[in-house]
């Protein structure tokens, strides 16, 4: 990049839709140290709600982003199956607007693994996908309209652990808050992901922006476990709540069926990326005073 370039860059407005929520907040937290050259403005639902498709339009016009990171979403799956119409609306019609505005600058959207319906595991980009339930479907969807467009850029990652502004959007804040309610647990022995603290997605998509990457990338977290192996990985940083944990099956979850193995295979992003994606475990230990 020139000088005159990154003069410019400077002054670039960048949206993070979804800032309320655990990645967005993630990714302008750490837009300073990763993406400096950027003026990143982040949005939430009281700033902003994309459903107000007008609203969306003028403020576009007015503020001419150029770069639309788009983490907003309805993002909790039983929701999603309890309102698939708002769901849509929301994962996908918001997303197609989006994509419409930022025809000529990039746009990043977030997907998820549970676009596969877990019979294999280690899932490549190419990998045939097979969504399960309504959230799965309409990232499908969404994924379609945003990659028809050759700047843009579709981020799919698993299960992402940190702090949210609100202290329950992420995993691992809602199992504290379920033991600090004194429940019991009952985690899938049986279903694995490849989690990854959310500070890391967003390091990653800052760097993939960064290098222009476009397309599909997986980034996720380098190990597979199962929820009842994450779900104790949290329990012991919080011993003083008395964390009860019991082993229960996916396959006893019906409504909608769950994928059993959605690990993704992240070698694509691994090859750009300047550091190494962790084994969820390993971070944990090289980071005992977080996600506590
Ligand atoms: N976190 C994960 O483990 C994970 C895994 C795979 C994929 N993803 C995907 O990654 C993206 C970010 O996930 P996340 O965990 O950060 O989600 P999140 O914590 O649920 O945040 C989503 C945010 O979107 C906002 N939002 C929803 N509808 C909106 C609207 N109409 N207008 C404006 N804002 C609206 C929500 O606001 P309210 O709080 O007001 O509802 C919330 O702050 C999502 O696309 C998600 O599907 C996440």
């Amino acid at each position: 990049m020139s000088a005159f370039d990154l003069a410019a860059a400077r002054q670039s407005i960048g949206w993070v839709t979804g800032a309320g929520g655990l990645i967005g907040h993630h990714l302008v937290q750490t837009a300073p140290r990763f993406a400096p050259a950027w003026n990143v403005c982040g949005l939430t639902r009281v700033q902003l709600d994309l459903l107000d498709f007008a609203r969306v339009r003028q403020e576009f016009q007015e503020q001419r982003p150029q770069l639309i990171i788009h983490c907003a979403a309805m993002s909790r799956s039983p929701e999603c199956q309890a309102k698939p119409e708002l769901a849509r609306q929301i994962n996908v019609d918001v997303t197609a607007l989006l994509a419409e505005l930022a025809a000529d600058i990039p746009l990043v959207f977030f997907s998820t693994d549970l676009v596969f319906d877990g019979k294999s595991g280690g899932y490549h980009e190419p990998s045939p996908v097979n969504p399960l339930s309504v959230y799965a479907e309409t990232k499908v969807a969404a994924e379609k309209i945003v990659l028809a467009n050759p700047r843009h850029l579709v981020i799919r990652t698993s299960l992402n652990a940190g702090t949210s502004p609100t202290g329950d959007r992420a995993f691992n804040e809602q199992m504290r808050l379920a033991w600090q309610r004194g429940e019991r647990l009952r985690l899938f022995t049986d279903e694995f992901r490849s989690p990854i603290p959310a500070a890391v997605t967003a390091r990653a998509t800052w760097e993939l922006i960064n290098e222009k990457e476009t397309g599909l990338f997986h980034v996720a977290g380098r190990e597979r476990s199962s929820r009842y192996e994450i779900g104790k990985r949290i329990a012991v940083r919080r011993p003083e709540l008395l964390p009860q944990i019991e082993p229960a099956s996916c396959k006893d979850f019906q409504n909608p069926p769950r994928p059993p193995d959605t690990t993704l295979n992240c070698m694509k992003a691994q090859s750009v990326l300047s550091f190494q994606l962790p084994a969820f475990s390993e971070w944990l230990r090289d980071h005992p005073n977080e996600l506590i």
